[in-house]
């Protein structure tokens, strides 16, 4: 939530912020601005909505002279998306400006105390409160670092901070505390951002902010310093994906774009972890022993990936008889969770910055639990605390609606669970190899299921225009239907609920009527019986049913559905990461049809940083 870039060289720093803001604009699209210190000024451009606006008002930036500056993408928490509550924020004296990404918690305390001291806010944000509060303590430090160890001291809450002042404009800050800040080294330039996606164009060599560290840049040099003010030594990465992989490259939409290349990212996540027709998890240190002796595990995350957590919770007890619990990282920190040095949680995570799981993490930690994180994003909060992580390799994935990343961690999610039988001996030799063949054939499948999407267009182009749409189903089918609803309801804004089917009858059910959509999913073969009365019985009170089922059930459900989307048959264990994908396309096609903003979401933000 909220994206942050700075640049500090030689270079005209204003195009470059603005291409940074361009590819972390999934962040948060509710205002955009730059700020540039030119000739011991500092000059503020921002704009309420999206960034095409800064850029039109700024000639792409080429308007703003100078070789510093910050700029920031903004998802509102604290005063509304208009131009005065955008970043950055100036100080009163006009001499500081700040871009933050966060939440400050004790910021009406700090601002009631700044303006008992005579100083003017213009903004409703927390965030203003940090460069007044900078400016002001500034009168008693004896320099900017100084001052800002200071604000640190005093501001609670989550932070990643840009900061420029007109006096040192051959300096940049940078802060960190529970949201993500990464630092660019470049050829006589510097940069800090909120992601590695506005970087990679200009440098791969990077390093992550801790939190509690301080940065200064310059130029030529970035120092780091800890809580402490002393002095850290940074570890490089190397970013080594194309740009293009955070491009649209010719399709409509990042979100088409990343669907289609699920087939490719499975092969990435699945492929480099078979050696020999078995699974080679690498250093992950799991042992029959390990696993016999845990009293618990549980499964952590939010949003979609908490759905692929529900796949993973019916399929890791099928195969292990182990009980899984599956907990909304929201819900898990604040719950007094029962977990001790005999749990593993598995925590799941595109972003691997989301505030919640995060928070569920460290909790879970701290009562002694065995970490297992599910990431995408390389060097990611989340990856850098757990003990053990899987990466899912799926590459930037930038439409706000996941897709690619849902498919690539439920396949890692699948891998671990088939490993998990193999080691507790739930599975025969031959069945374990059996499922690893298959697992293997999954990508091929999913290009089967890439090739109907003209059938899938089409069924949107029925439905589009429905108020609202039940999801229902048994099992895993369950599981899927929340995913599929989420998808529909969060890009197309249609009303939308996933359903088990058999909760149909306590309620739900007189919902239905004359016309109402039911997207009934009957994937599992050992439930499609029941799946099939479910469909008959909403059928008799005048639903519409679009069902999702196997090729080789689709003859008989075709009896009783008015539209049908049909998977290649598979194992169980995989039948929702070819399901999942009719579901995405339909959601894609429904919001087009409807004329959405498929990538950006109304209110929605890619990474949520904020509780
Ligand atoms: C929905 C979606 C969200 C995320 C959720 C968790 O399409 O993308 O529900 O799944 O915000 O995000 P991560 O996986 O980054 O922790």
């Amino acid at each position: 939530m909220c994206g942050i870039v700075g640049y500090i060289g030689k270079e005209q720093a204003a195009p470059i912020l603005l291409d940074g803001l361009a590819r972390l604009e999934y962040r948060g699209y509710d205002s955009a601005g730059v700020c540039v210190a030119e000739q011991g000024l500092l000059h503020v451009v921002k704009s309420k909505g999206r960034l095409q606006n800064l850029c039109e008002k700024t000639d792409n930036g080429r308007t703003l002279p100078g070789c510093v500056g910050i700029g920031h993408t903004r998802w509102a928490t604290h005063g509304e998306p208009n131009d005065i509550n955008s970043h950055p924020h100036l100080s009163q004296n006009g001499r500081i400006a700040l871009v933050h990404n966060g939440i400050i918690e004790n910021y009406l305390e700090l601002r009631e105390a700044l303006e008992e001291k005579g100083i003017v806010f213009t903004s409703d944000t927390d965030s203003e409160v940090v460069a007044q509060l900078l400016e002001y303590c500034l009168r008693e430090a004896g320099s900017v670092l100084d001052a800002l160890y200071m604000v640190l001291h005093r501001i609670e809450g989550a932070y990643a901070l840009g900061i420029i002042c007109a006096d040192e404009p051959d300096k940049m800050y940078a802060a960190r505390k529970d949201a993500p800040l990464l630092l660019g080294y470049g050829d006589g330039c510097s940069y800090i951002a909120s992601d590695v996606t506005a970087l990679v164009k200009y440098t791969r060599e990077v390093s992550y902010m801790e939190d509690g560290e301080v940065a200064i840049l310059t130029r030529d040099n970035i120092t780091v310093l800890n809580a402490m003010e002393l002095p850290v030594q940074k570890e490089h990465h190397h970013i080594d994906w194309e740009v293009s992989a955070a491009e649209k490259g010719g399709y409509p939409h990042f979100m088409f774009k990343e669907i289609m290349e699920e087939p490719e990212a499975l092969r990435r996540a699945i492929h480099p972890r078979i050696k020999d027709g078995r699974i080679d998890l690498g250093n992950l240190n799991l042992t029959k022993e390990m696993l016999q002796g845990l009293r618990r595990l549980y499964i952590v995350a939010c949003g979609s990936s908490y759905h692929v957590g529900m796949v993973g919770k019916y399929n890791i007890e099928k195969l292990t008889r182990m009980p899984v619990e599956v907990t909304l990282a929201s819900e898990f920190r604040y719950c007094d969770p029962i977990v001790d040095d005999r749990t593993l949680v598995i925590i799941i995570s595109q972003s691997g910055e989301t505030l919640d799981t995060m928070a569920a993490l460290r909790e879970a930690k701290a009562r002694g639990a065995r970490i297992l994180s599910i990431v995408n994003v390389v060097g990611s909060s989340i990856a850098r605390e757990s003990d053990d992580v899987l990466y899912t390799w799926a590459g930037p994935e930038i439409a706000v609606a996941t897709t690619k990343a849902y498919s690539t961690q439920l396949a890692v999610l699948n891998i671990l669970t088939i490993e998990l039988a193999h080691l507790l001996g739930t599975v025969t030799d031959e069945r374990y190899l059996q499922l690893v063949a298959e697992l293997q054939r999954i990508p091929e499948k999913l290009d089967t299921v890439l090739e109907s999407r003209e059938t899938i267009q089409y069924y949107a182009s029925q439905y589009f225009n429905h108020n609202s749409v039940f999801f229902i189903g048994r099992n895993v089918d369950f599981a899927l239907g929340l995913e599929g609803s989420l998808k529909l309801k969060e890009i197309s804004y249609i009303h939308s609920e996933a359903y088990a089917s058999g909760e149909l009858k306590h309620g739900t059910i007189s919902l239905i009527e004359d016309g109402t959509l039911v997207v009934a999913l009957g994937t599992y073969g050992a439930l499609f019986d029941k799946a099939m009365s479910n469909v008959v019985e909403v059928k008799a009170r005048g639903a519409n049913v679009l069902a999702l089922t196997t090729e080789s059930k689709a003859s008989q459900m075709k009896k009783n559905a008015d539209g049908m989307l049909i998977i290649p048959d598979t194992e169980d264990l995989f039948l929702p990461s070819l399901g999942v994908v009719p579901l995405q396309l339909f959601a894609y096609y429904v919001a087009l049809q409807r004329g959405c903003d498929i990538d950006k979401p109304r209110n929605l933000a890619k990474s949520v940083t904020v509780e």
